[in-house]
């Protein structure tokens, strides 16, 4: 099969252009192929000017400075020598001008993913595209981060540059398109104008049938099973402030919050990976600083990291050693290969090949490789953040089936999300967190939207 089959797309000067499909549908290819990264075997691309894109995963430098990422080989000289106040200065402008803070003497490495998109955006908007292509430029941003970003995008659009936009992200579509392109297994399957469309008939266009249902919430008796008092810790930039609250077997519980605000370090000090104080018990156990992930991982604790490609996977190697890794020891080799197969089928994972090396998969499909390589074998804990994360609709709808089971099969799930809809749609109680602190406890029957909102945006 081919990535991208016989695709026309004209994308108009002024104008946004979502381009949306299933995980493995053809998009980011399409787009390295505009852009000039990859070569088609055939067809043309035609462009006025300078095309730009901002790649699904990120091509930075992460031990280089900020100014030094945006303006990699167009540095501003004097003489021979790189201007380097010039050059801070010219990223601060290009940064005002499209209100997109970032600090130009960051190191790249210490900055949160939401800011590196930044970085990528400047460095592309310093080249003064006349085309400029994103692709999946909100999968890393908060949803109060959207909005802005859209601003920004739309104010560059009506200075008269192309945009096409690649997201997941239904509502984004119709909320900031004027037109949006649908793709399945590589081809052009329906394009609209937005509004024209409705984000059910894109859904339905994307998957070809309707978008799958839940899985039902049985009813389970519950038991205690992760104790966390006093809870805080520190990973880079986030900090986590004496959080007390528990996980029972059988229940699935959802931290509602704005990025940014502690889940980092609440996600790493249960993952093993930071220094926390504060108890830890589980399953009557207290851990200690000393647990590392490993024994953590065999007392039946599995985390779905934040960042797939730096945290989870080795991208270099298969699907199976991939789905393998962390449980290598105990798998045996009778269980090797039936247990990448098992991921496989049970998350969709295209193409279905056991031997695909992974940084060849599409974003979606590495994600769920991470999420089902956590889920197998009976987990008694899931830490789950941000698990749909770059994954489509119709194989979220699937990956929040797979957690739902998992707890009615009596795992105790912390879902760490961003989506509040996703909590909504999963969460037997909602926790929030702000400014590193859990400040609200909600049961799944007193969910209010309005009040979490508020307890989110830290007004108590
Ligand atoms: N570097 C590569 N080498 C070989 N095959 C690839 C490579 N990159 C992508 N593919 C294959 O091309 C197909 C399309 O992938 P692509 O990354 O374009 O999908 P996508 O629509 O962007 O999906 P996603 O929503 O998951 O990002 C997939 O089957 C993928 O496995
Ligand atoms: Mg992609």
């Amino acid at each position: 099969m081919q990535a991208v089959d016989g695709v026309d797309l004209e994308l108009q000067p002024g104008e946004i252009h979502a381009l949306v499909g299933e995980n493995g549908a053809g998009k980011s290819t399409l787009a390295a192929i505009a852009y000039g990264a990859v070569r088609s075997d055939d067809g043309s691309v035609e462009a006025v000017g300078v095309v730009g894109l901002v790649h699904q995963h990120f091509k930075l430098i992460e031990r280089l400075r900020v100014w030094e990422n945006v303006l990699l080989n167009r540095e501003p000289r004097r003489g021979w020598a790189i201007d380097v106040d010039a050059a801070r200065e010219r990223v601060r402008a290009l940064s005002a001008s499209y209100g997109l803070a970032v600090d130009p003497d960051a190191l790249v490495e210490t900055l949160p993913v939401g800011i590196k998109q930044r970085v990528e955006l400047l460095r592309e908007l310093d080249r003064e595209p006349s085309v400029l292509l994103l692709d999946e430029p909100t999968a890393s941003l908060a949803p109060t981060e959207i909005a802005s970003f859209f601003t920004t995008v739309g104010d560059l659009a009506k200075r008269g540059t192309a945009i096409m936009v690649v997201t997941h992200k239904l509502a984004e579509v119709i909320a900031y398109s004027q037109r949006v392109t649908v793709m399945r297994a590589g081809r052009v399957v329906a394009s609209h104008l937005t509004s024209e469309t409705s984000a059910d008939e894109i859904a339905r266009e994307m998957v070809g049938g309707e978008v799958p249902a839940l899985a039902a919430r049985a009813s389970v008796a519950t038991a205690p099973l992760l104790e966390v008092r006093g809870l805080s810790a520190r990973s880079g930039t986030s900090v986590l402030d004496d959080a007390t609250f528990e996980v029972r077997a059988g229940e699935i519980v959802g931290v509602a919050g704005i990025e940014g605000n502690g889940q980092t370090a609440l996600s790493d000090a249960l993952a093993g990976v930071a220094a926390f104080t504060g108890e830890l018990v589980f399953a009557g156990t207290l851990l200690r600083a000393s647990d590392t992930p490993a024994s953590r991982l065999a007392r039946g604790i599995r985390v779905i990291p934040q960042d797939r490609r730096h945290e989870a996977l080795v991208l270099d190697w298969n699907v199976r050693d991939n789905v393998a890794l962390g449980r290598q020891r105990t798998l045996g080799l009778a269980k090797y290969a039936g247990a990448a197969r098992e991921v496989i089928e049970r998350f969709d994972v295209r193409p279905p090949n056991p031997d695909a090396i992974v940084a060849a998969l599409s974003g979606g499909n590495q994600q769920k490789i991470v999420v089902g390589r956590t889920l197998a074998s009976s987990p008694k804990l899931v830490v789950a953040y941000q698990p749909t994360r770059g994954i489509d609709i119709g194989a979220a709808a699937l990956v929040q089936s797979r957690l739902i089971e998992a707890r009615n099969a009596g795992a105790g799930v912390l879902l760490i999300s961003f989506e509040l809809d996703e909590i909504f749609a999963t969460a037997d109680r909602v926790l929030v967190i702000a400014n590193g602190k859990f400040v609200g406890s909600f049961d799944r029957a007193g969910i209010d939207r309005g009040r979490i909102g508020a307890l989110m945006a830290g007004n108590a």
